[in-house]
C-alpha cells in the first residue's frame, strides 16, 4: 500500500492519534500527526512569552519555526528547530492555547506546506481537524472520528492520569468545548467532515474495532492490490 494516502479528522480525544497509528502500522505505511506541529508552534510562541492572542507576533513566529515529523520503529517523533519536543507539546498549558493559535490563516499556511510535503512522499495516515477538507482533498480514503463528549473526557483523563499530570474532569471538559467551539467556527480550514468522509462514532468502540473498520474500508476500495 505504498502510495495510499489516508485522511483522518475529527475532535479533540476522538482516538484519531492512536488509531492512526495503528492503521498505519497494520498497512505498513508513515503516520503524520498535524495536531502535533500546532501543538509545536504554541510551545514556541509560550516559551517565548508571546501572548497568543497577538496574531501578527505569532504568525511571525511561526513562519520562522522549522517543524519536522519523523516515524523512528514505530515511534512518532516531533521536531521544532531541530529539537524533540514529542513530550513537551502535550502539557496542559499548550493544549489550552493551541486553538488559538491554530485558528490564524498564517500559521495554517505555513504548516499546511510543511505537511503536504510530507504526505507528497505517499504511503501515508495524516490525521488533523482538516486533511479530507484543506490538505489533502484527494485523499484515498477520508475518515471523520466522531465520540460523546464524555467518553471524550474520560479518554483523555485516563491517559494525562496515566502520565502523573494532575487535571479533574471539569478542567478537561472545559478544555475541550472550548477548543471543539473554536475549531469548529474559525473562518479558515473548520474542523468538519468532508463530503465524501466516512463518518466513525467511537463512542462505544474498542481501538481494535476502530481500526479494523478503516482497514475494511481500504480493502472494500482496493482490494489487497497495492495503490
Ligand atoms: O490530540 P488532541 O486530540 O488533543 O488534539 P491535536 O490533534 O493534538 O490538535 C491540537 C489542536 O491543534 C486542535 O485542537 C486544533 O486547534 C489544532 N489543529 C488544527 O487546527 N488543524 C489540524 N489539522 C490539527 C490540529
Amino acid at each position: 500500500m505504498k502510495n495510499l494516502t489516508i485522511a483522518i479528522d475529527g475532535p479533540a480525544a476522538s482516538g484519531k492519534s492512536t488509531t492512526a497509528k495503528l492503521v498505519a502500522r497494520r498497512l505498513g505505511l508513515t503516520p503524520i500527526d498535524t495536531g502535533a506541529m500546532y501543538r509545536a508552534v504554541t510551545l514556541k510562541v509560550l516559551r517565548l512569552g508571546i501572548n497568543p492572542e497577538d496574531e501578527a507576533k505569532v504568525v511571525e513566529v511561526a513562519n520562522k519555526t522549522d517543524i519536522w515529523q519523523e516515524c523512528k520503529n514505530g515511534v512518532l517523533k516531533t521536531y521544532m528547530d531541530g529539537e524533540d519536543v514529542s513530550e513537551e507539546i502535550r502539557t496542559p498549558e499548550v493544549s489550552r492555547y493551541v486553538s488559538v493559535v491554530a485558528k490564524y490563516p498564517g500559521v495554517r499556511k505555513h504548516l499546511v506546506e510543511i505537511q503536504r510535503k510530507l504526505a507528497k512522499q505517499g504511503g501515508v495516515v495524516v490525521e488533523g481537524r482538516d486533511i479530507g477538507t484543506y490538505v489533502l482533498p484527494d485523499a484515498d480514503i477520508k475518515v471523520f472520528m466522531k465520540a460523546s463528549l464524555e467518553e471524550r473526557v474520560r479518554r483523555r483523563l485516563a491517559e494525562l492520569k496515566a502520565k502523573g499530570v494532575k487535571v479533574s474532569a471539569e478542567e478537561i471538559r472545559k478544555e475541550l468545548e472550548t477548543r471543539d467551539r473554536i475549531d469548529s467556527s474559525r473562518a479558515f480550514a473548520p474542523l468538519k467532515p468532508a463530503e465524501d468522509a466516512f463518518v466513525i462514532d467511537t463512542t462505544n468502540l474498542t481501538i481494535e474495532q476502530q481500526v479494523e473498520k478503516i482497514i475494511q474500508k481500504v480493502h472494500e476500495k482496493f482490494g489487497d492490490e497495492d495503490p
